[in-house]
């Protein structure tokens, strides 16, 4: 109100200065009062109006002031958009107006000028009271004020949930909108071409990857500096995790031996993208196709090893024959964030890109060590030609290195160790565009999912929890030797705090007890027993701390941690610490009848409708979660529950099955992407939302993949439970197990379905909260070149051509609240 001019005498309007005045103010209040009903109706909002102090101070002469009213009390939840409207009347002319606020925790007004103004209801616990003055002055300078008054309830869901579907588009609850971010093929560098979509593109190093997985956005300011609360302009990096090989090339890949042309597309289009993005205004998000911050991490990018593996034989190869360097990064799933602002992206199932021959006494069995064929078995890099088989395409060493045959005298003179530099979690800092990436080998090799820091805690250790996506395999959990200091989150050095953290620790695997409890068994030289000979591999002596660490399963295995439904993601609740695990599901020869355990207690089948095969196991899985004794990252017990059970509410047995009462609104199946909104803002707060993906085959007679949010509650927060399971031939066994609370509509609903054939995978959302970047990969897989299955995303805007892209989905809600809320 810094316009304002006021009378001789009335410099600061003061309230003395209404002793001058004749009237009194019953007067003036029951002329104005009448005037206010007439005009607004409302009581409690013109008595408000009436007594402000503002009011008596700006009655001087024959001019009446304004007569203004702040709207009606008003109630609300967290995150969602509240408006002001003010109006304000007057027997001259109102020459400004405008809000400010006066009690209950700070907001950001859109603006202070003017009768309307909105904000983001905050974060609250409990409900509270924020209280907002709107003044109005007049063309006589005379001012008057009203006041109102807005209660805040804790955040809950607020959208209706979307029905399952069988659309060929993102499917989004009323009120939101979709809009399309980078896509397969995308340039991103300049003067690289738009992509063609037709098969004949090239130069993938430029352009975004196929199989958009995990992202995240890292804020950037208006100068290109890292800034963590910017939220419209930013870097998206994403994972690129395989291929839909039959849209690369104009009629779908050529067979053996690859053409080089085809071989160098296909290896380019696996890795990590740094994109920036921009918002124009409202949540109007481009990308800039020629940011200096763009980057492409392939298979071909040099990467450096640290950690307790880097310079062992073990990842020596004629390529490196120090065995601290390595190139590229492949299969990249899910990943983590650390508190200095770098990505964790991990290589989840490497193993089959590489050729062997192990067939009867092949050249590759016969230059072989015992121990390397037990390694390589347990791996699973098996005989056969490797994906793509890459290594046909020449004597190049980008095609060369993907023939993991022990065909020289030494490693030296082979890529034999080849697979041993796959398996890791490498760590990349989006904003050094020139900085080689690090594979952390403290963190163990195996089919890394993801890798999710937990609560960073000031002296306390820093913890990386991380699943490993095998039937069978395990959950693990690496605690750094050293001690968090806040002040290295902001380090402009940000991999030599990788170097600090990461390098340095202890990896645990877990087991789950029946009671309820776990234990974080070390995997540490000296601790660990030799693996027992299993089938036809030998007893496995370990040698050194890096043998464990290359030969991470090998070493879970001889602790006697729990095999489990396949660990995809994990998630930290950032209120409490609890950790979160998908088990996304598991075949019946893996989780018999026979074979389940109280923390992967189901086997049961799922019929298809439309005639389809039941299957049987485990086949929608679920999610577990735990907290750490004493809320210490560096615990090793636990105590767990399963939060939730996948289920197809319509024909599983509610009292077996359908274990956490999943209904139409929330059934979902094969839950893998996992991620709890982010704490600064509303969503991540103080009762964050846990956003579900899902990747199926179970459940895709009723819809196609799907994302839901939820508001779960926390350990402990159900009971113990026995349940009977059935299998094909209907005979049938008790588990007992412990189950959280059942799901209702108002802690879990579905929020999105995709295209046809795709799974939704990757998901963050700027710092607030207002913009929510999803996956969507794969659309279409099951296609061909000349018979696309899916036309997303054209098809999202009406477009039923074309080939399908993995892309990312940009989600925003229509009146600009948090998502979600
Ligand atoms: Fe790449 Fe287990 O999903
Ligand atoms: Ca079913
Ligand atoms: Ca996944």
């Amino acid at each position: 109100m810094g316009e304002l001019t006021y009378e001789a005498g009335y410099s600061d309007g003061d309230i003395d200065t209404n002793l001058t005045q004749n009237r009194d103010l019953s007067s003036i209040v029951d002329e104005r009062y009448s005037r206010r009903q007439t005009l607004f109706g409302g009581v409690a909002a013109s008595a408000m109006a009436f007594f402000g102090t503002s009011l008596l101070a700006a009655c001087g002469d024959d001019n009446d002031a304004p007569v203004v009213s702040a709207g009606e009390a008003a109630a609300t939840t967290s995150g969602k958009v509240v408006t002001l409207t003010g109006t304000a009347t007057d027997d001259d002319e109102i020459v400004t107006s405008g809000w400010k606020q006066t009690g209950g925790p700070d907001v950001e007004l859109s603006g202070t000028n003017g009768n309307a103004v909105t904000f983001i209801a905050p974060s609250v616990t409990a409900a509270t009271d924020l209280t907002f003055e709107f003044s109005a002055t007049d063309s006589d300078s005379e001012t008057t004020s009203a006041t109102t008054k807005v209660t805040v309830s804790p955040a809950a869901l607020g959208f209706t949930a979307v029905a399952k579907n069988m659309a060929d588009v993102v499917t989004v609850p009323a009120g939101y909108s979709v809009a399309i971010g980078t896509r397969l093929g995308d340039p991103i560098a300049a003067g690289v071409p738009a992509y063609a979509n037709d098969g004949t593109d090239t130069n993938f190093a430029q352009r975004i990857g196929d199989h958009g997985d995990a992202l995240h956005y890292f804020g950037l300011n208006a100068s290109a500096a890292r800034d963590d609360t910017s939220s419209n302009r930013g870097l998206l990096v994403q994972n690129h995790e395989n291929l839909n090989v039959q849209y690369l090339h104009p009629n779908g890949p050529s067979p053996v031996p690859r053409p080089v042309s085809e071989a160098i597309k296909e290896i380019e289009a696996h890795g990590v993208s740094v994109t920036e993005y921009a918002d124009a205004g409202d949540r109007n998000w481009s990308y800039k196709q020629d940011s200096a911050f763009n980057r492409r991490i392939t298979p071909n990018t040099p990467v450096a090893f640290k950690g307790p593996v880097a310079g062992s034989d073990f990842l020596k190869t004629v390529a490196a024959p120090q065995g601290n360097t390595g190139t590229g990064t492949i299969n990249n799933c899910a990943n983590g964030v650390t508190g200095w602002a770098t990505l964790l992206t991990c290589e989840e199932n490497w193993a089959g890109y590489f050729r062997r021959d192990n067939s009867g006494d092949g050249t590759d069995n016969a230059n072989r060590t015992e121990r390397e064929l037990t390694a390589l078995r347990r791996y699973g890099v098996n005989s056969g030609s490797g994906n793509y088989a890459w290594s046909s395409a020449g004597n190049d060493p980008i095609f060369r290195r993907w023939d993991a045959r022990a065909v020289g005298t030494s490693a030296l003179q082979d890529y034999r160790n080849e697979p041993n530099k796959f398996g890791w979690v490498l760590e990349i800092d989006p904003y050094d565009p020139g900085s080689t990436p690090r594979k952390r080998t403290a963190l163990g090799r195996f089919g890394h999912e993801g890798a999710w820091v937990g609560r960073l805690i000031e002296g306390q250790k820093v913890v990386v929890y991380m699943g490993d996506d095998s039937r069978r395999e395990y959950l693990y959990k690496y605690v750094s030797n050293a001690s968090w200091s806040a002040a290295d989150a902001q380090s402009a050095d940000r991999l030599a705090m990788g170097d600090k953290y990461l390098d340095n620790g202890t990896l645990y695997v877990a087991r789950f007890d029946a009671n309820g409890t776990g234990r974080w068994l070390p995997l540490v030289f000296g601790q660990v027993p030799n693996r027992p000979a299993v089938g036809d591999a030998p007893e496995y002596q370990f040698a050194s701390q890096a043998d464990i660490l290359v030969n991470t399963r090998l070493a879970a295995d001889a602790m006697g941690a729990t095999p489990m439904d396949r660990p995809e993601w994990t998630a930290v609740n950032p209120a409490n610490g609890e950790v979160y695990l998908t088990l996304t599901n598991n075949n019946a020869s893996n989780r018999p009848l026979g074979g389940t355990d109280a923390a992967n207690p189901r086997h049961y089948g799922d019929p298809k409708i439309n005639g389809g095969s039941t299957s049987f196991g485990n086949p929608n899985g679920h999610i577990i979660r735990l907290r750490e004794n004493g809320d210490s990252n560096a615990a090793t017990a636990f105590a767990w529950d399963i939060y939730l059970f996948g289920a197809d509410s319509a024909d599983a047995d509610p009292a077996n099955v359908n274990l956490s009462g999943l209904d139409a609104s929330n059934d979902f199946s094969s839950p893998d992407g996992l991620w709890f909104s982010r704490k600064s803002n509303a969503a991540g707060a103080a009762s964050p939302l846990l956003w579900i993906q899902t990747d199926d085959g179970a459940f895709t007679d009723r819809t196609h993949n799907q994302m839901l949010a939820a508001m779960p509650g926390q350990v402990g927060d159900g009971g113990a439970k026995t349940i009977t399971n059935k299998n094909a031939d209907g005979a049938t066994a008790q588990q007992a197990t412990i189950v959280g609370t059942a799901a209702t509509g108002t802690n879990l609903r579905r929020f999105l379905t995709g295209p046809s054939e795709c799974e939704i995978t990757g998901v963050d959302t700027t710092p607030d909260g207002r913009t929510l970047f999803v996956g969507i990969q794969h659309p279409g897989e099951d296609g061909e070149a000349n018979a696309p299955s899916s036309h997303w995303p054209q098809s999202q805007s009406g477009t039923n051509s074309g080939r399908p892209r993995s892309a990312v989905a940009i989600i925003t809600k229509d009146d600009g609240g948090v998502i979600g809320l």
